[in-house]
């Protein structure tokens, strides 16, 4: 099936933070600053035309030199644990990270939750 994008500033789409558009090269109308803390998130609800595994892409931007981190959270289960968002160089400077996630027939929720002090990383958006 087709690749679906989800933006992060999209309702469903949740962010525990704000979603800014003061770093260029976003797609959308912004991206999600979650809170600088543990746990804070960016959740999606995406879709699926049948059950199995699915390459999520999540494009984010790291302009910081601390090492991020987060969960990655399938239909409440972990399915990548403090996985890595490395560094880009700039906030302006966007990447892509993939992740092999197990998805349901119809509806999933993706769950994105940040595993250190300094929250995610600027989260543009998810594909699967
Ligand atoms: C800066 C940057 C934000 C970013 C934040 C962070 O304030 O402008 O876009 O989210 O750092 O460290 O998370």
């Amino acid at each position: 099936a087709a690749t679906v994008r989800y933006e992060a500033e999209t309702a469903p789409a949740t962010c525990e933070g704000t979603i800014d558009s003061n770093h260029a090269g976003f797609s959308g109308s912004g991206f999600c600053n979650s809170t600088n803390a543990v746990g804070a998130a960016n959740q999606y609800t995406v879709n699926a035309a049948s059950a199995g595994s699915a390459t999520l892409t999540i494009r984010y931007a790291h302009g910081g030199t601390d090492t991020r981190s987060a969960d990655i959270v399938v239909n409440g289960a972990t399915v990548q644990a403090a996985g890595a968002f490395p560094a880009t160089g700039a906030w302006a400077t966007w990447t892509t990270k993939t992740v092999t996630v197990p998805v349901n027939a119809g509806s999933n929720t993706i769950r994105i939750a940040a595993t250190t002090a300094a929250g995610l990383a600027n989260i543009d958006y998810v594909e699967l």
